[in-house]
């Protein structure tokens, strides 16, 4: 039986037009801003866009500085490549700065957050999540430091939106004296109470970086930025992410270089997005809020937050269901099975559900010490090596939460252009799947 022709989902029929997770949400003022680019002549890497976004956000994030960037991967290779140079001097050409070094990163994350690392030559240890904001577990990250004492670099990601525990993390950084590179891709506009102090998501670490990719709540089509207090830090940036030229009057290069720069075009996209910022984040506030008040009764909860330090930017509603409202599901590599259980559900069957209807979910993001390319990478829970924990005699114990996480969670069609009507649908099929 198909889900359209489920009994259990009579009555719904499909979206006409795809509802998206979070897809570009335009005003005009974005094609204003291009057309200046092109009709000035600035069609390159140089421009008055390219200044005024960065000057611009580096004030609404309260940084010194912000250098614009073709992607949010971008900034965070630099502001790796920064660190591990920081910390260890500078590499050789044919080599990166974090050669055999190890690195402390946040485990149930986009890859693009830790695949830096691999760019530098460093070698990844996931930590573990926590369940209150979904983000790095400072407790597993004590731990990681008493496995490994000789790591000095810390790669943090606030997921879907929510800061994680940024005052118990940096205060365990300081502890060992390690440096920060704090991932707000998703996170521009969340704010968090450091020291009595409310402050953005993107300041918090040593290097910090964000995204203007496609479905990030604001874009510029693609971009990032690099944002820091240290002139010296941004002026690096910004040369190595042109090329790295030396102040000669010919092409002369004593450092390896990045063809890493943002468009003129592309900040003119961004320069459009940045008044609606906040009018994003309301937007998305409201849909989180919708779909918790719609699935108070249901055995699920939202992504969680804490109100009292943070204020999230709602970039992704998210919900994970109860243990025992959890109805059989197996992932393998490539493939899934589940099956249904009246009164229950299941991420992989909810996500098709809605799917049949033309709207998208997905997955939460698969940990990262459970991906085939870092398989061999060392995992550090709450309660030491999360690694080989059972053998032929001992039944396994301790917590995964990442695996948890993936396993029961999921991320719900958030789209700022999505009607209250439209999302009453969604949470209809999804209160069906529990039929
Ligand atoms: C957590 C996280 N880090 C990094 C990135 C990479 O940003 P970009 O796509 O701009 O390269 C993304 C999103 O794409 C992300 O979600």
């Amino acid at each position: 039986m198909s889900i359209l022709t489920d009994p259990r989902f009579a009555g719904i029929t499909p979206f006409d037009k795809k509802l998206w997770l979070s897809s570009p949400t335009m005003h005009g003022e974005e094609q204003k801003w291009v057309d200046d680019a092109i009709q000035t002549n600035w069609v390159s890497t140089v421009g008055a866009n390219i200044n005024e976004v960065e000057k611009q956000i580096a004030e609404y994030v309260g940084v010194k500085y912000a250098v614009a960037l073709s992607a949010g991967t971008a900034a965070l290779h630099l502001a790796t490549k920064l660190a591990g140079e920081k910390l260890y001097g500078q590499a050789r050409p044919n080599e990166g700065t974090l050669a055999g070094r190890k690195v402390f990163c946040s485990d149930v994350t986009f890859d693009a957050s830790i695949n830096p690392v691999a760019y530098e030559d460093g070698e990844a240890v996931f930590i573990d999540t926590e369940y209150d904001t979904w983000n790095m577990c400072p407790k597993a990250l004590e731990k990681a430091f008493e496995i490994y004492p000789e790591v000095k670099l810390i790669v943090v990601a606030h997921l879907y939106g929510t800061p994680g525990k940024m005052d118990e993390i940096k205060a365990i950084a300081d502890r060992h004296g390690a440096l920060i590179v704090e991932d707000a891709a998703e996170s521009l506009g969340a704010k968090y109470k450091l020291n009595g102090q409310w402050v953005e998501t993107g300041s918090l670490g040593n290097y910090n970086c964000i995204s203007f990719n496609g479905n990030k709540i604001i874009t510029g089509s693609a971009g990032g930025m690099f944002l820091t207090n240290s002139k010296e830090d941004a002026d690096k940036v910004r040369k190595w992410s042109t090329q790295s030229r030396e102040a000669a009057p010919w092409y002369q290069h004593e450092e390896v270089g990045y063809n890493y720069r943002m468009s003129n075009i592309v900040a003119g996209v961004v320069r459009g997005q940045i008044p609606h910022l906040d009018e994003h984040i309301a937007q998305k506030k409201a849909i989180y809020e919708r779909y918790k008040e719609a699935f108070a009764d249901l055995p699920v909860k939202m992504n969680p937050f804490d109100a009292e330090k943070s204020v999230p930017n709602y970039w992704l509603s998210c919900m994970i269901i109860d243990e025992d409202a959890m109805a059989p599901m197996v992932r393998g590599e490539q493939d899934y099975l589940y099956e249904h259980v009246s009164g229950k559900s299941s991420p992989q069957e909810i996500l098709d559900a809605i799917a049949a209807f033309n709207a998208e979910g997905r997955p939460i993001w698969k940990p990262m010490h459970m991906q085939p390319i870092y398989r061999t990478h060392a995992f550090i829970t709450a309660e030491g090596n999360g690694r080989g924990r059972s053998n032929a005699y001992i039944a396994g114990s301790g917590a995964d939460v990442g695996a948890d996480i993936f396993r029961r969670g999921l991320c719900l069609p958030s789209d700022n252009k999505m009607t209250a009507e439209q999302q009453a649908t969604v949470i209809e099929i999804i209160r069906r799947c529990f039929l």
